[in-house]
């Protein structure tokens, strides 16, 4: 599908941001640095900082400072892909066109570059040119959404935990949304929290967050049967392979799609107190369930 406009005038806003942030590869010491700048320029559609960005829009024409919770986004996901793809997690070698940072790298320098993505994302988030209650509140939302309780570390954990066994709706869902819609959802309240929405709006977005947060990873298991390894950019049909606990796999593909869309409509209907000022989110959350990578 074609992207609006306003997808490629993020990117390279949110692309600038991610370099001014980085160490620079030479700053000592430099493997790190440049294993940390490989993953995160490997590629990447940057949906969460874009998210955060058009999250912040609705609430202020200056988004400038939500580049900062943006930025810290993309490092915290970047980093929870570089952890998924290592041998102990879902042993992979391809990650956004590129082999992947412990291909690269070795183990060691992909652990410890995630690890120096996460710690970057707090400081990042810290630095963020708001009051401090704003970026205090930020720093819990983010923290809590990539932690162990209900956030992105719990539900890697209950995904590996779930390979090879049979898994119930509720378990599946309770992956789904702690491995990749609180991230999602954080993204969102992030972008709303720092342009100074009030407690309303941030609850409703949460909503909308989360749940097109859960689309998106029904969606991530339908590409992984349906499309090629060319076309992801990371290993096509692993899921399968790794008995995986998946929506295509509980649910099949037809009805996999059927949910993808249902949760879609649902989150949308989410933003329809903001009108037109939603229509960028709208279109983002379309191109979510509707994108073939
Ligand atoms: C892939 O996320 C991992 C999931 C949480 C499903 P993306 O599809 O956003 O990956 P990039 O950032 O574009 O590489
Ligand atoms: C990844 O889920 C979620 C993360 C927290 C990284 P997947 O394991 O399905 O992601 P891909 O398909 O490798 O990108
Ligand atoms: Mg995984
Ligand atoms: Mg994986
Ligand atoms: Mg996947």
């Amino acid at each position: 599908m074609k992207l609006p406009p306003f997808f490629e005038e993020n990117r390279i806003a949110v692309d600038a941001a991610l370099d001014r942030l980085l160490p620079a590869e030479t700053t000592q010491p430099p493997s790190i640095h440049t294993a940390m700048r490989y993953s995160v320029f490997a590629g990447g559609k940057r949906i969460r900082p874009i998210l955060c960005v058009e999250a912040a829009r609705i609430f202020s024409s200056d988004v400038t400072p939500a580049l900062h919770p943006a930025c810290a986004l993309e490092f915290i996901h970047t980093y929870s892909l570089i952890h998924d793809d290592l041998p102990a997690l879902d042993n992979d070698d391809l990650r956004r066109g590129k082999p992947t940072c412990h291909k690269k790298f070795g183990e060691a320098l992909a652990i410890l570059a995630g690890d120096g993505l996460l710690t970057l994302a707090f400081e990042t988030i810290g630095a963020t040119p708001v009051p401090a209650e704003r970026s205090a509140a930020i720093l819990t939302e983010v923290a809590g959404a990539a932690g162990t309780v209900k956030g992105m570390v719990g539900g890697q954990v209950a995904d590996i935990e779930a390979e090879r066994k049979p898994v119930d709706a509720k378990m599946l869902e309770y992956i789904h949304r702690s491995k990749t819609a609180a991230l999602i959802r954080a993204s969102v309240t992030s972008g709303a929290l720092c342009a100074g929405a009030g407690l309303d709006d941030v609850a409703r977005l949460r909503r909308f967050g989360e749940t097109i947060g859960w689309a998106f990873q029904v969606t991530d298991d339908i590409l992984d049967v349906e499309e090629s390894s060319a076309a992801l950019g990371k290993t096509a049909g692993k899921d399968l392979a790794q008995q995986k606990a998946t929506y295509p796999a509980v649910y099949g593909l037809e009805r996999s799609h059927q949910i993808a869309n249902e949760l879609a409509t649902k989150a949308i209907a989410e933003l329809s107190p903001y009108a037109d000022r939603a229509s960028r989110l709208r279109q983002i959350a379309e191109f979510l369930v509707l994108r073939r990578t």
